[in-house]
């Protein structure tokens, strides 16, 4: 919440694609099933991954750039043996009973952290860039920012999953993000 937070923003606006902010409608709609998997497609991944990349973020989900489509991109590779990947079309077949909290952030949220209980580990359907079907048994950080991204194609933000009273807390800030976002 300062001038470097107002220049990014500048910044991402002269930009095809930017990031959008929490209070933005676009981040509260349930995302629409990806119908064609094409090169317009292969590019919005590509921006998303740039856009990720630039702000050190490590997922995202495609309704953060406004594009109100069920498609992911994140990469832990900094973290864990795993691939950059490009989620289409996510579904969780699977849960774990075991469930885990971990201090989430999110790049529509910045400056916000908090914990956030899910299930420890899932199973995912989905399809690649390629339109293959993909499967990924997932736990750690992998099982986490998958659930986080697919509770972003479901219009939930991490904030909405946090404790009242940690919503409370939070509530000047998040008004201030919500702001900021209107003036610009
Ligand atoms: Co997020």
């Amino acid at each position: 919440m300062n001038l470097i937070f107002i220049f990014q923003r500048f910044c991402e606006i002269i930009m095809a694609h930017k990031l959008i902010y929490y209070g933005s409608d676009t981040l509260k709609k349930v995302a629409e099933e990806v119908r064609n998997i094409d090169s317009e497609l292969a590019g919005i991944a590509d921006s998303m991954f740039n856009i990720m990349y630039r702000e050190k973020g490590i997922g995202l989900a495609a309704p953060q750039i406004a594009i109100s489509k069920r498609l992911i991109t994140l990469d832990i590779s900094d973290y864990e043996k795993v691939p950059p990947l490009v989620i289409i079309n996510p579904e969780i077949v699977e849960r774990s009973d075991g469930m885990e909290p971990y201090e989430e952030g999110c790049l529509s949220v910045p400056g916000i952290t908090g914990d956030v209980i899910r299930p420890s580990a899932i199973l995912i359907r989905a399809l690649d860039i390629n339109g293959r079907e993909i499967r990924i048994e997932a736990d750690g950080l992998l099982a986490r920012v998958i659930q986080h991204e697919i509770d972003h194609i479901n219009g939930i933000l991490f904030v909405d999953r946090l404790e009242e009273y940690k919503q409370k807390e939070l509530r000047a800030e998040l008004k201030m993000i919500k702001k900021l976002n209107r003036a610009v």
